[in-house]
């Protein structure tokens, strides 16, 4: 087994063990790609400014969310299909992620169902939950997270249609996954994942099968789903499904200024600028360079978080030293995931946190909190106006 020091690391394991189909269905940004790119690569336009002789013992990178205690302000991202990735891959990332101390977030289309996770973790979590148009599976779906103990709702607000993804529409990669001749080849390729995947009855969307009206077999889900996608969404529904949950419910999806003032008038808990990790409309803005002018405009209304390109400790500081009040990450634990399962995730979690304490301790600074834009160098018009 090679060194794992930082999350690069994991992505080679994470291609030798998984089938392509589903390698390529986290990888993948839509269209060119542009976006997908710029939301990690312009992390590296902004610095840190080192300082020195600044007492920088007793470090802690504790913070919380929505009102919510976390050991370091980074949670897990929804990520469809994580059960793919590895088997029971979502009961792996949630034990990970509360061994850790941070949040995890389960994607409406996992393989494990909210109550599988909810067994297993004993402990609340994070529910993620499309706008779909099936209202009696909406409200079913709604009082299932209830009863199982969830204890926010991560509303996707930027997935009425699904974005162009190349690879995978050349893979067959749809909601359920075309076996084809090509895809047989590789996964036979893939021992160790297709072992381990007959070892588990968790193999098809748990959630969905069996409780959307007329899908019972997997071979439904394809025409539900594309019949599902809400393309008439409206604030108006926002706030219905927000006033139908009554709980903690987080809008992920924001990356204009304009719907995050409509998403904070709404009084939900927080917004999350996230373009879906560059998943659905390539050539918008990088999530990072939006950060400061949504920050500005809805701060001090509402928590304001961020996804998109974190691949480290310190880009995830540098969202928060931009005004964030925490992140997410996607991609970066789910190679971890794919490659190790939980041990993975636990380890992604480890470098990242790792790579937090000691850029902070660099910065001069003592409690994650404190970080702000005056530990960074930022380039004039990083996220300046806009013609
Ligand atoms: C679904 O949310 C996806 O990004 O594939």
């Amino acid at each position: 087994m090679p060194v794992i020091t930082e999350i690069a690391d994991l992505k080679p394991l994470f291609r030798a063990r998984v089938p392509r189909m589903f390698h390529d269905y986290v990888e993948a940004g839509s269209w060119t790609g542009q976006t997908f790119r710029e939301n990690s690569s312009d992390f590296q336009q902004l610095y840190f400014r080192q300082r020195v002789a600044v007492d920088m013992a007793e470090r802690s990178l504790a913070s919380t969310m929505i009102g919510q205690p976390v050991a370091m302000p980074v949670a897990l991202s929804p990520v469809g299909l994580l059960g793919m990735q590895h088997p029971d891959g979502e009961i792996h990332a949630a034990l990970a992620a509360k061994a850790f101390g941070v949040p995890f977030t389960q994607s409406t289309m996992s393989m494990c169902s909210i109550e599988d996770v909810s067994a297993a973790l004993n402990a609340p979590f994070w529910f993620q939950l499309y706008t779909l148009r099936d209202q009696e599976f909406l409200e079913n779906i709604l009082h299932r997270a209830r009863v199982a103990g969830v204890s926010a709702l991560v509303l996707t607000l930027d997935l009425q249609m699904q974005g162009q993804r190349h690879p995978d529409l050349k893979n067959g990669m749809t909601a359920p996954p075309r076996l084809s001749l090509r895809n047989l080849m590789n996964i036979a390729t893939k021992p160790r994942w297709a072992l381990g995947m007959m070892g588990t009855k968790r193999r098809f969307f748990g959630n969905i099968i069996g409780h959307a009206r007329g899908v019972e077999h997997m071979g439904d889900l394809l025409d539900w789903t594309s019949r599902q996608f809400d393309q008439s969404l409206d604030w108006a529904r926002v706030a219905w499904i927000r006033d139908l949950w009554g709980g903690p419910i987080i809008l992920k999806g924001i990356n204009d200024v304009e719907d995050a003032r409509r998403a904070a008038d709404l009084g939900v808990d927080a917004i999350i600028v996230s373009n879906h990790g560059g998943r659905q409309l390539d050539g918008a803005l990088s999530t990072i360079r939006m950060l400061p002018s949504i920050v500005a405009a809805v701060g001090d209304q509402v928590e304001v978080h961020l996804d998109g390109g974190i691949r480290s400790g310190q880009d995830a500081l540098k969202a928060l030293s931009l005004g964030a009040k925490a992140t997410y990450v996607g991609r970066a634990y789910t190679y971890g995931l794919g490659a190790m399962g939980a041990a993975g995730v636990t380890r992604a979690l480890e470098i990242i946190a790792k790579e937090m304490d000691l850029t902070m301790g660099f910065c001069g600074e003592r409690d994650v909190r404190a970080m702000s834009r005056d530990n960074l160098l930022v380039p004039k018009g990083f996220s300046g106006r806009w013609e």
